[in-house]
């Protein structure tokens, strides 16, 4: 568990701040240090890239912020609350299962496999949350999702079980679905790395949809450095377990400053 917590504000307070802070974040396996005193902040509406070799520590963030890992040093803020703390007389203690819910509901995430519901078809599928989790009406819950199914394109297919989905069909959905939830913060882990290549268009340019015409904060791990470049506001490289450089993406594409930056973005961007 986490020392030292008087270090840390019991919340963040005033304009502007951050919708995501991550505060001297630590996460270790046994004797791997994953995540190395991380410090991040993402904007509210920001669209933030994580980019990085294999094992640097991109999903354990995401993980992190899904409440599926829990913290060995540090604290998380979304909307300036602690994510996995919570104030008790004036002090951070680990957080009650009512508080975790609370806050996990202002976040949803896509990942690579899309884990549908099987035995549901899509509409069912993004209905499911809202209903069970939110306790909205069948209707209501219905509305919600048909609209959604609609901006990603899937509206035809929405009686279609995954089984007869595409990959990139089933992706679609599964960001419906985790929209459906009306997260505050989505994140996107290598959600095209399965697909194959015709398809991964039909993905991104929902993402970028999103981007475009939503005040979503996102958070998304990716491999393909054109589409990074294309829409994020900032680009984050990862190395060991903490930000090796970040900034504008077409600083760090086009002139990054450390020699780790540019040897992986060599190693990437001539590897097909
Ligand atoms: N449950 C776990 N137990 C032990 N080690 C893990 C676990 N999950 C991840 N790791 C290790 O943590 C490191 C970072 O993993 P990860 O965040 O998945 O990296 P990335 O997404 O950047 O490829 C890797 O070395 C990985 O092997
Ligand atoms: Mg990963």
């Amino acid at each position: 568990m986490t020392e030292n917590m008087e270090s840390y504000p019991l919340s963040l307070e005033g304009d502007g701040i951050p919708m995501v802070r991550f505060q001297n974040v630590t996460k270790r396996y046994g004797s791997l240090v994953v995540l190395n005193q991380l410090d991040i902040d993402v904007s509210a509406g920001e669209m933030v890239t994580i980019i990085g070799p294999s094992g640097s520590g991109k999903t354990t963030v995401l993980r992190m912020l899904m409440t599926l890992e829990t913290i060995d040093d540090g604290v998380i803020y979304v909307e300036g609350e602690p994510l996995t703390h919570m104030e008790r007389n004036g002090r951070l203690v680990p957080a009650s299962s009512a508080h975790l819910r609370r806050m996990r509901s202002k976040i949803g995430m896509c990942f690579q496999h899309f884990n549908l519901f099987p035995h549901m078809t899509a509409l069912g599928n993004c209905m499911e949350g809202p209903v069970q989790v939110l306790g909205l009406s069948r209707k209501e819950a219905e509305e919600r999702s048909l609209e959604l199914l609609d901006m990603v394109g899937m509206i035809e297919k929405r009686d279609q079980h995954p089984s007869r989905l595409s990959g990139g069909q089933q992706q679609r959905v599964a960001i419906a679905r985790a929209l459906a939830m009306r997260p505050k913060v989505m994140l996107f882990d290598e959600v095209t790395s399965a697909l194959d290549p015709e398809v991964i268009s039909e993905v991104t340019s929902v993402i970028k949809h999103l981007v475009d015409t939503h005040n979503l904060t996102m958070l998304m791990v990716t491999h393909q450095m054109g589409f990074a470049k294309e829409i994020s506001d900032r680009v984050c490289f990862f190395f060991d377990g903490a930000i090796e450089e970040q900034g504008a993406p077409t600083k760090l594409f086009e002139n990054p400053e450390r020699e780790r930056t540019q040897q992986f973005l060599n190693a990437v961007l001539h590897a097909n």
